[in-house]
């Protein structure tokens, strides 16, 4: 089969891999890829906002399956162009993606089908949000609606500050995204997430990880895109990932059927194990990018079959197998990520450091001119590595960080942290 993934990230490189690495492949193309990505795809130049020029380029080269990577093509609703242009894809529509396009949505969903999440209202006007606070104490839990690059949720830890950030929503700091906004209480707990696909009716779950959102070491400072991940989840038991399963997963996949609007692809449920179980903070309708690359460094199945039951409506006849062993990644991000950094900075010394054993480095953001790497983002680069413990796993991925050079470039050394000290604890 030829495949065409739609994506420019670790995540859309690690899904390459995995998908260069099916026997059901035979031509793989991603658009428009990275300067990493090249090494396991053809990268072309086809931009995704037009929907016409993807169908042109799936007629052209028999595409049998387009993998969808990130969420803002989903709810521009490139599926459903596709679907109606009769190409095989993998991902939701764009009503179905609005469990991550819309946060008031979700929440709604949630309440008709009682899946539990955060006491919420949404509000279209600053005073009766402002009014209910009230029923709150700090710190106050405060989401613009529509998709805001990650930035749109705010914790104030002072009321003065959740009126503030009430006004700049409203005041346009999210542009349309921030049109609607939803106040909620603050869950207390630790988190994770936990991975799902489903054909609109069966689901087979995957596999669960954590991530580390803040830049700074010890979860400290501002929030990114994610600087470094790991699966599987330590505080995911078995019997917490069978309630997850059982209270938010299902009732979700249920409630998309019964309501017309089934969902077909990857569901991240972002969780917090509250002291009364886990509750579903949001949902993301791609797979979490770090968290893609530990998934894929632990999936022993050929992941072809499994997107394209998703599509099919058989994914009732799949399974997956996965290695036992823990995945970690660390992000490699340009210095003054995620604020400004500078681009066209040279990385030396990438494909050396990859020769670490069970190490794989995805790219993220990098561009690739004969033999010289440049960095053209913010993150840019995934070290990722397999091990017997999270610990173990750590060592791998740092020393082949070590290895890299890249003097503008910088990561997290404690990605792992909470996880390294339970196994600590023993
Ligand atoms: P999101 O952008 O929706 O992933 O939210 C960013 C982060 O905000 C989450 O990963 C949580 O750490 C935090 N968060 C969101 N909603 C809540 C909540 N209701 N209670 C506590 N923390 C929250
Ligand atoms: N790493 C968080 C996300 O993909 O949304």
């Amino acid at each position: 089969m030829h495949i065409l993934v739609i994506g420019a990230g670790g995540r859309e490189h690690a899904l390459c891999w995995a998908i260069a690495n099916s026997p059901s492949c035979d031509a793989l193309y991603c658009a428009p890829g990275n300067g990493g990505i090249a090494d396991n795809a053809i990268c072309v130049d086809v931009n995704p906002s037009d929907h016409n020029a993807v169908i042109t380029f799936c007629r052209d080269k028999e595409i049998g399956l387009v993998v969808v990577g990130p969420e803002a093509p989903l709810v521009d609703g490139l599926v459903d162009s596709l679907d109606e242009a009769g190409i095989k894809s993998f991902g939701p529509n764009k009503a179905a993606a609005q469990l991550e396009a819309s946060k008031g949505f979700t929440k709604d969903l949630c309440k008709r089908h009682n899946i539990p999440t955060a006491a919420y209202e949404r509000f279209t006007e600053a005073a009766p949000a402002k009014k209910f606070l009230d029923n709150f104490d700090a710190p106050y839990v405060i989401k613009a609606d529509g998709l805001a690059a990650g930035k749109g949720v705010i914790i104030a830890e002072t009321r003065a500050d959740a009126e503030a950030a009430i006004d700049e929503i409203f005041g346009g700091a999210f542009g349309s995204a921030g049109n609607e906004l939803v106040v909620e209480e603050f869950l207390k707990g630790e988190e994770a997430s936990f991975f799902a696909l489903t054909d609109g009716t069966n689901i087979l779950p995957l596999v669960t990880a954590q991530d580390h959102k803040r830049v700074g070491e010890g979860d400290t400072g501002p929030n990114t895109g994610g600087m470094g991940a790991y699966s599987p989840a330590p505080v995911m038991t078995d019997d917490l990932c069978q309630q997850v399963i059982e209270e938010i997963i299902t009732p979700t996949v249920k409630g998309m059927a019964a309501e017309g609007m089934p969902y077909k692809g990857v569901l991240y449920a972002g969780l917090m194990i509250t002291n009364k179980g886990p509750e579903l903070i949001e949902y993301n309708v791609r797979f979490g990018d770090p968290e893609c690359q530990v998934l894929m460094m632990r999936l022993k199945s050929d992941i072809v079959p499994l997107l394209t039951a998703c599509h099919d409506g058989t994914l009732n006849q799949c399974t997956a197998d996965w290695h036992d062993d823990t995945a970690i990644t660390v992000v490699m991000a340009s210095e003054g990520y995620p604020g400004a950094y500078p681009k066209g900075t040279v990385i030396k010394n990438v494909r050396e450091a990859a020769k670490e054993t069970d190490c794989q480095i995805f790219h993220a953001g990098t561009a690739r001119d004969g033999d010289t790497l440049t960095a053209t983002g913010g993150r840019v680069l995934n070290v990722t590595a397999l091990g017997s413990s999270v610990s173990d796993a750590a060592v791998r991925a740092y020393s082949a960080v070590d290895k890299i050079d890249w003097p503008d470039g910088f990561v997290r050394r404690d990605i792992g942290w909470r996880a390294i000290e339970r196994e600590k604890e023993g």
